[in-house]
């Protein structure tokens, strides 16, 4: 019998109250929770977990029979333990689908759903029970991959994005979280140890992406960009990794004509936050180069949007907080290769200075664009981060940003689209993502389409018009990787979510903090 602890110690920039979750093989009977947290699958036999049934009063029989209890994804069963004997007081049964539907990605959103439905319910512990026998994704048993999810659903449910909330503040986290292994025998490759480890990566990751999801939440006068720097650089600087942030004079030394010129309309001055991770004598090899849009407020500038949904502009900030999160994941996690963190901020304002339509930037790498649109400002100051990236030594490119309306025409709310080449390294990004559970899907990068962003005036505009606004859009930014291999994830869809759901409350989702933390530990082929 063992236990593990995992956390992370008291830290100011913490969103929410920091728990551990433990872990424990002892038999169920012996947690002592409030709430015995037990997935339910949909063709789970009536035999299924007989003693529990029996220690109910035969509540579970009863709910089976009735309906009440089918193993509906999200279904929830609150029913007491009326039998003495089991230390927990009262088991809550969550519908989880289908059993071989059943791998990561779920148990994720089942874990994170059962914590809502436990914070709601007041409980101050719970238990969730992770179910024997679970194949993941390549049909493998994998205990430990599982493990990491539910600590990352149970630590997901941890955010509550009403900060500023005085009057009704929402309910507090479960303090006491466990995550119960059964079935976890001498012998088997799940030594407690790397169990262990996959409890405090879940939990790690889970934490990271609160605070993106806490950043991404804060509003445009409070998260000014100097403000962003400051907070992302503190989240960054705990985990260990080295801040820089350049100011309006050195950015202005850099000659980064496309950051100062979407700055320009604001009376907020614009930042660059630099971040590296260099491990203890890794002097060659690959330098991942990760860069972040960070406009802390997009109005569209002089190409003003519309006032309706406008206040969700201020999560236009959410892939710098996506990079900066990730960084100080990975710093933590001890990344084996050296991992730059660019995130170039300011405010898109419509202020007298701004930059207006016609204008004429230039770039630090000294190309030129015509600004057709001020709205479409993301790219702009993207164009410079790549750029100094590259400055700085990466190899290797990925950029996260909330760069196109149009990328939740062709993939919704849900789904994040990847741009890039060459496909090598795309393929990998990709697989990076799916195991880490930001849904992905690759968008073709059509280099003819680059036509629509021809200038009679300069190197190229900032805008190809409506017709593949994605597509264009990554085109863009391709001109600044200077051929380096590189993906782009459009977050425009994915950072915010609009609706509820069971695992999920509205707001802002913490997309590609997962996938960026994890991509120098698991692409396996730097070429
Ligand atoms: N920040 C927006 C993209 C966006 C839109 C994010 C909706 C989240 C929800 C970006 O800066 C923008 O305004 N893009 C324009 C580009 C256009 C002017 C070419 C867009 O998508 O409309
Ligand atoms: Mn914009
Ligand atoms: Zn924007």
């Amino acid at each position: 019998m063992w236990a593990a602890q995992a956390s992370f110690g008291d830290n100011e920039a913490m969103p929410t109250a920091v728990s551990a979750i433990a872990l424990r093989t002892s038999p169920l009977t012996e947690l002592e929770v409030d709430l015995l947290v037990v997935p339910w699958f949909s063709n789970d036999p009536p035999t299924t977990f007989s003693h529990l049934n029996e220690a109910t009063g035969l509540e579970l029989a009863r709910a089976r029979t009735s309906g009440e209890l089918s193993g509906r994804l999200y279904e929830l069963l609150v029913t007491p333990l009326v039998d003495t004997r089991w230390k927990a007081a009262r088991v809550l049964l969550i519908g989880a689908g289908p059993r071989e539907e059943f791998g990561t990605d779920l148990a994720r959103r089942v874990a994170a759903a059962a914590a809502y439905a436990a914070r709601s319910r007041r409980a101050q512990s719970l238990a969730f029970v992770l179910r024997s026998g679970l194949p993941d994704a390549s049909g493998d048993v994998d205990v430990s991959a599982f493990v990491q999810a539910i600590a990352e659903g149970l630590t997901l449910a941890e955010f509550h994005g009403g900060t500023y909330k005085t009057v009704e503040p929402g309910p507090s986290i479960t303090p006491r979280v466990t995550i119960a292994v059964r079935d976890v025998e001498d012998g088997s490759p799940e030594t407690p140890r790397r169990l262990e480890s996959a409890l405090s990566r879940g939990r790690l990751l889970g934490e990271c992406s609160n605070q993106a999801r806490q950043l991404a939440n804060e509003p445009g006068n409070h998260l000014t960009p100097r403000a962003f720097a400051d907070k992302a650089s503190q989240i960054v600087a705990d985990g260990g990794a080295s801040v820089d942030v350049l100011d309006e004079t050195r950015i202005a030394e850099l000659k980064m004509g496309l950051l100062m010129g979407v700055a320009r309309g604001s009376s907020e001055p614009p930042r660059l936050m630099v971040f590296k991770h260099l491990p203890h004598g890794v002097t060659s090899g690959p330098v991942l180069g990760l860069v972040g849009k960070g406009i802390t407020f997009d109005t569209g500038g002089i190409s003003i949007k519309p006032a309706e949904n406008m206040d969700k502009m201020k999560d236009d900030m959410a892939g710098g907080a996506a990079v900066a999160a990730a960084m100080r994941a990975l710093s933590i996690l001890g990344a084996p290769i050296r991992v730059i963190g660019i995130v170039p901020t300011c405010e898109n304002m419509p202020g007298g200075k701004a930059v207006k339509p016609g204008d004429i930037l230039t770039s630090a790498e000294g190309k030129t664009v015509e600004v057709m649109n001020t709205d479409a400002e993301g790219r702009l100051v993207l164009g410079d981060g790549l750029w100094y990236a590259r400055k700085l030594g990466a190899t290797h490119l990925v950029d996260v940003a909330t760069l196109t309306g149009a990328i939740s025409v062709a993939l919704g709310k849900q789904i994040t689209g990847l741009f890039g080449t060459p496909p090598w390294w795309v393929d990998q990004v990709r697989r990076v993502a799916d195991r880490a559970g930001d849904r992905i899907w690759p968008m073709p990068l059509a280099t003819d389409y680059f036509d629509q962003l021809k200038s009679e005036i300069a190197d190229f505009t900032n805008t190809g018009g409506r017709p593949a606004g994605s597509i264009t859009a990554a085109l863009f930014l391709k001109e600044f990787t200077g051929g380096l291999p590189w993906a782009h994830l459009d977050i425009a869809g994915t950072a915010w979510a609009d609706d509820a759901r069971p695992y999920q409350p509205k707001g802002p989702s913490g997309v590609a903090v997962r996938t960026l933390a994890e991509l120098p530990f698991t692409i396996d082929n730097w070429k």
